[in-house]
C-alpha cells in the first residue's frame, strides 16, 4: 500500500496538478456554482485535480454519483449526478457507464454495486462507512424478527448490504413513512436509526413501530436548546431538521425532510435566514443557488463522508482501485429489497 507521499508524487507525474490561480480563472464557470463558499484562492488548488478528473473520467467512460454530504469543490465540481439516498438508489438504475464512481459512503456504493452487478464501482475510500451501518448486522435483524415474529422489517439503506438482504424492504428518509405505511402488518421493525423510527412512528399512528438502537453519529449532537438557542438570537430564523435527529429536535424545527426535500424546502420558500440542522456541507453546497439565503448554525461534519477528497477521487480512478465487490449470493435479495423500495416509493408518488 503507498503511502500519501507516493500516491501524490505518482500523481504528479502524470497529471499537472500545480496550484494556479491562471487556471481558477479559466475554470471561473465552475467556481461560480461555489463562489460564496470557496475563496479563489482555495478554488487555485482545486481547479487542476477538477480538470484532470474530469478528463480521465470520459476516458474511463465514468460516471461520479456524489450524496449532498460532498465537499462543494467534489458537489460542484466532478458530480454528474447529485443528490439524496433514494436519488443516487434511483440514478444507478440507469447507468449506461461502465464504470461507477461513488462520492459518498460505503453502502451507497454497496448500493449502486447491487443495482449494476456487471459494472464496476469504485469507492475512493473504502473506510468511509457510516455509524447506522456499523450498528446493525445481519444476526440483528434475525434478533428482531425472533422478538417480533411475523413483522415486516424496513431498513434503511444506511446498512450493509448482508443486512439488506435479510430484510424485507428499504426506505430512505425521504421515503420512510410511505414504506412503513405500505406495510401490510400492524407491527412494523425499523432498523437501524432509533430516532428515523421514532419520527416516523409520529407520522404514521396507524402502525406499532419497533426499532433498533442504532443512531447517526451527526445528527445525533443536536439538541432541541441548541435550536431555542439559535431561534432567540436571530428572531425569525427558519429551522430546517434532517429526520435522523432525535425527535424533540425534529418537533423545534418547522421543517423535516431528507436532503433533497431540504433542499426543495429551501428553494421554494426562500427564507431570509435558515438554520439546516444535518451535515454542514448540505448548506456549502446550496448557498449559491440560493443568494438571498443567509445559513446560520454550527458546522457538524461527517467524518466518514468527508474521507472522499478530490485526490483520492483522482487516484481511484487512475489506478482503477477501491473495486466495490459483493458476493451474488447476497447481491440478489438485497436487489430485491432495494427495488421494492423503489417500487413502493414510485406507486406512493404515482
Ligand atoms: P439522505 O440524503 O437520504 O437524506 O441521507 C442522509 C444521510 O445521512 C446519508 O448518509
Ligand atoms: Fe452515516 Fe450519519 Fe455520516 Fe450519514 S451523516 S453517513 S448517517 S454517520
Amino acid at each position: 500500500m503507498l503511502d500519501k507521499t507516493d500516491i501524490r508524487k505518482e500523481l504528479r507525474a502524470h497529471y499537472d496538478l500545480e496550484p494556479s490561480l491562471e487556471l481558477a480563472a479559466e475554470m471561473s464557470d465552475i467556481h461560480a456554482r461555489m463562489d460564496r463558499v470557496m475563496p479563489m484562492v482555495d478554488w487555485a488548488i482545486h481547479a487542476p485535480y477538477v480538470r484532470a478528473i474530469n478528463i480521465l473520467k470520459k476516458q474511463r467512460n465514468a460516471v461520479i454519483l456524489a450524496h449532498n454530504y460532498m465537499r462543494p469543490q467534489i458537489y460542484h465540481g466532478i458530480a454528474d449526478v447529485v443528490g439524496d439516498s433514494l436519488h443516487l438508489a434511483i440514478k444507478a438504475t440507469e447507468v449506461e457507464a461502465d464504470v461507477i464512481v461513488q462520492c459518498g459512503v460505503h453502502f451507497m456504493a454497496e448500493t449502486s454495486k447491487i443495482l449494476n452487478p456487471r459494472k464496476t464501482v469504485l469507492m475512493p475510500d473504502m473506510e468511509a462507512g457510516c455509524s447506522l451501518a456499523e450498528s446493525i448486522t445481519a444476526e440483528g435483524i434475525a434478533q428482531m424478527r425472533a422478538r417480533y415474529p411475523g413483522a415486516p422489517v424496513v431498513s434503511y439503506v444506511n446498512t450493509t448490504a448482508e443486512v439488506k438482504a435479510a430484510s424485507d424492504i428499504c426506505c430512505t428518509s425521504a421515503n420512510a413513512a410511505q414504506i412503513v405505511a405500505a406495510m401490510d402488518s400492524d407491527t412494523v421493525i425499523m432498523t437501524p436509526d432509533k430516532w428515523l423510527a421514532q419520527n416516523v412512528a409520529k407520522q404514521v399512528p396507524q402502525k406499532r413501530i419497533v426499532w433498533w438502537d442504532g443512531a447517526c453519529i451527526v445528527h445525533e449532537q443536536f439538541s432541541p436548546q441548541d435550536l431555542r438557542d439559535f431561534r432567540e438570537w436571530n428572531p425569525g430564523l427558519k429551522i430546517i431538521a434532517h429526520p435522523e435527529c432525535p425527535p424533540d429536535v425534529v418537533a423545534e424545527a418547522d421543517y423535516a425532510g431528507s436532503t433533497a426535500n431540504i433542499q426543495h424546502w429551501v428553494e421554494q420558500e426562500r427564507p431570509k435566514q435558515v438554520m439546516l440542522v444535518t451535515e454542514c456541507s448540505m448548506a456549502s453546497n446550496i448557498s449559491d443557488a440560493n443568494p438571498e439565503v443567509e445559513f446560520l448554525g454550527p458546522c457538524n461534519m461527517c467524518p466518514y463522508m468527508q474521507k472522499i477528497t478530490l485526490e483520492k477521487v483522482l487516484w481511484s480512478l487512475h489506478t482503477m482501485t477501491g473495486v466495490v465487490e459483493v458476493d451474488p449470493a447476497v447481491a440478489e435479495p438485497a436487489r430485491r429489497a432495494v427495488q421494492r423500495m423503489i417500487d413502493v416509493s414510485r406507486q406512493a408518488q404515482a
